[in-house]
């Protein structure tokens, strides 16, 4: 059965996920008036990738029928520090994310719901990927040793990334 209790924690799991869109987009703002075109596209395409996580949880929701509630989210913080500061802050946030989606399997474990579980396998493999490529970077930027050039060059790698 798809339990109520369950089915709020989903609906704040999509909060969760949305202010993690926020938070990476007010990262991107950031970069963007730091001149690093690079690590703000990064960031852009990040906030995209939480919204995409939050619309697959507002889908499930519907397809088992269930109903979604929005709820506020949180203003994030709007100063930075430096680019390996930030991404040290990237891999902090995205281990909390991971902490959520397990303690949420766990409750669909509890709750013998099956759909969920395979639903948030899905989850579990992306979390990985999340605190792997932040991991990456932070060692990128840790070789850079504050060398302006360097962390230029990163900037310049991330510029790269495209969506999906
Ligand atoms: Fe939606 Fe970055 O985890």
């Amino acid at each position: 059965m798809f339990t109520k209790s369950l089915q709020e924690a989903i609906n704040e799991q999509i909060n969760k996920e949305l202010y993690s869109a926020y938070l990476y987009l007010s990262m991107a703002a950031y970069f963007e008036g730091q001149n690093f075109g690079g690590f703000s596209n990064w960031m852009k395409i990040q906030y995209q990738e939480e919204t995409g996580h939050a619309m697959k949880f507002f889908a499930y929701l519907h397809d088992r029928g269930s109903t979604v509630t929005l709820k506020a989210i949180a203003q994030p913080p709007v100063k930075f520090k430096a680019p390996l500061e930030i991404f040290k802050q990237v891999l902090e946030h995205e281990k909390e994310v991971t902490d959520s989606i397990n303690k949420l399997y766990e409750l669909a474990l509890k709750e013998k719901d099956y759909p969920t579980q395979s639903t948030l396998q899905w989850f579990i493999n992306e979390q990985v990927e999340e605190e792997k490529n932040a991991t990456s970077i932070i060692q990128t930027l840790e070789m850079a040793e504050n060398s302006p050039v360097s962390i230029m060059m990163v900037d310049r790698q991330l510029s790269a990334r495209k969506a999906g």
